[in-house]
């Protein structure tokens, strides 16, 4: 029948997770290998299916691939066909939207299936479109398909977003980056993984500057070449586990972080009562006293993620006082709640935002994941439960999470696949 985890609750979780590579910047740097036409080695990918229906998708088109360890791959793209696009695949993830910019700029036009991913209610393109619709691209949406060209070639541009959409400022970078002439996208997303997207860029020989603020400066060039280039580390993967700890009580050390990007995570987690010690490339995090309630809104970076929001719900339910969720990025991204209450969570939902009273109990039940950081959030509820979860459709959560149950044991939690 259906896979799904089983996890007893109640235990203190202890010991150390290495953090693996982060998902939202691989699969940017994925897509825009086929700009480079030449051998590239990536490591610290993620082992996820989201990067396995990438690299399928890759290999499809023609990429040459060699798997040198589960995290780092050698790849070269120089025979991609752009009419070899598997659209079943596309269909499957959200970022083969990406398939839009990289394929503009490298064989002047790109097709690929409506991406899917995480169902948050409406999930537009319009700002892609203006992107590329700024550096010449004429987009033709078709029933069930997107269909890019560039007639004239594309040529560099300014353009301001609407808002810092973290995927329209990819798609920018992708199309602009041998585009001829200057782009200047302002109102920009400034999420790190844009930054390691224009770092590997510049890595490959091009010309992005100001990745990381809210104008990025790209100047055209008209080749990349290979490199070797190691992805960060994931932020949201290392804030997972520390709700986690943060939930269940019990102290926990993370390895091969980057601290400076989980300090819109670091803040509320203090406020909630963890004792969080930082260093250049790990930090140990422990809760022994109470869970304190708090109130979170949700910002492009560097605000408190939207990403993680989902995680500290199962913390709000136990806190003494609860707290408040604003979600001010996704305009329908609590449909988890409805799960969390099965387990004895108390969730009042308002307009965009969801009331936690909090000093619940929680109880294992019989649960789905309704998506990636939703399924996330009914572990950490699982693990702080008392008796046993059952946790369905972990597909969701597979897409995003490198070897959750291998890492949760290894820290004490009594968590197995089931497939019966
Ligand atoms: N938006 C528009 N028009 C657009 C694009 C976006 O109105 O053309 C709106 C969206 O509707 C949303 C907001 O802008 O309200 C943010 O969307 P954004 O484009 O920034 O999101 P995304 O690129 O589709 C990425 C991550 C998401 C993460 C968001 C926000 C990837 C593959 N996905 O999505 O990650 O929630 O940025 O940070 O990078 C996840 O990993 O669980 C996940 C959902």
């Amino acid at each position: 029948m259906a896979p799904h985890f089983l996890i007893r609750g109640g235990r203190q979780l202890s010991g150390a997770v290495r953090v693996g590579g982060m998902k939202n910047a691989a699969l940017p740097i994925l897509f825009a290998l086929l700009l480079v036409r030449d051998e590239v080695v990536l490591e610290n990918l993620p082992p996820v299916t989201d990067i396995e229906t990438t690299l399928q998708i890759l290999c499809q088109m023609g990429a040459e691939l060699t798997r040198i360890s589960p995290t780092a791959i050698r790849i070269n793209t120089k025979n991609a066909d752009p009419d070899a696009v598997p659209l079943n695949l596309t269909t499957e993830l959200r970022a083969s939207a990406y398939l839009l910019g990289a394929g503009l700029g490298r064989f002047g036009r790109a097709t690929t299936g409506l991406p899917g991913g995480c169902d948050f209610g409406a999930r537009p393109l319009d700002q892609h479109f203006r992107l590329l619709e700024a550096l010449g691209a004429v987009i033709a949406p078709e029933e069930n398909l997107l269909c890019a060209s560039a007639p004239g070639g594309l040529r560099g541009a300014k353009l301001r977003l609407d808002f810092p959409s973290v995927g329209a400022t990819v798609n920018g970078i992708l199309a602009a980056a041998l585009a001829e002439g200057t782009t200047i996208i302002s109102g920009a997303a400034r999420e790190p993984h844009i930054v390691d997207l224009a770092n590997f860029l510049n890595a490959c020989g091009a010309q992005i500057a100001g990745a990381g603020t809210s104008t990025i400066r790209i100047d055209g060039v008209s080749r990349l070449h290979g490199t070797r280039y190691r992805i960060i580390p994931d932020m949201i993967e290392a804030g997972t586990y520390l709700c986690a700890v943060c939930g269940t009580g019990g102290g926990l050390r993370l390895d091969d972080i980057c601290p400076a990007h989980l300090d819109p995570v670091l803040l509320p987690l203090r406020k909630m009562g963890a004792e969080i010690a930082v260093s250049e490339s790990h930090l140990t995090a422990k809760r022994t006293g109470a869970l304190y309630g708090t109130v979170l809104e949700t910002a492009p970076y560097p605000g408190f993620p939207t990403d993680m929001q989902p995680q500290f719900a199962p913390l709000l339910c136990l806190s003494r006082g609860g707290g408040r969720i604003y979600e001010r990025v996704w305009n329908s991204r609590f449909q988890y709640t409805a799960e969390l209450e099965r387990m004895g969570g108390r969730i009042l939902p308002g307009k965009d935002f969801a009331d936690f009273p909090g000093g619940d109990r929680l109880t294992g039940a019989r649960v789905r994941a309704t998506d990636l950081r939703g399924g996330a959030a009914l572990v950490i509820a699982g693990l702080c439960a008392e008796g046993m979860t059952e946790l369905y459709d972990i597909r969701h959560i597979e897409r995003g999470y490198p070897q959750l149950v291998e890492k949760l044991t290894a820290i004490g939690a009594e968590i197995a696949c089931g497939n019966d």
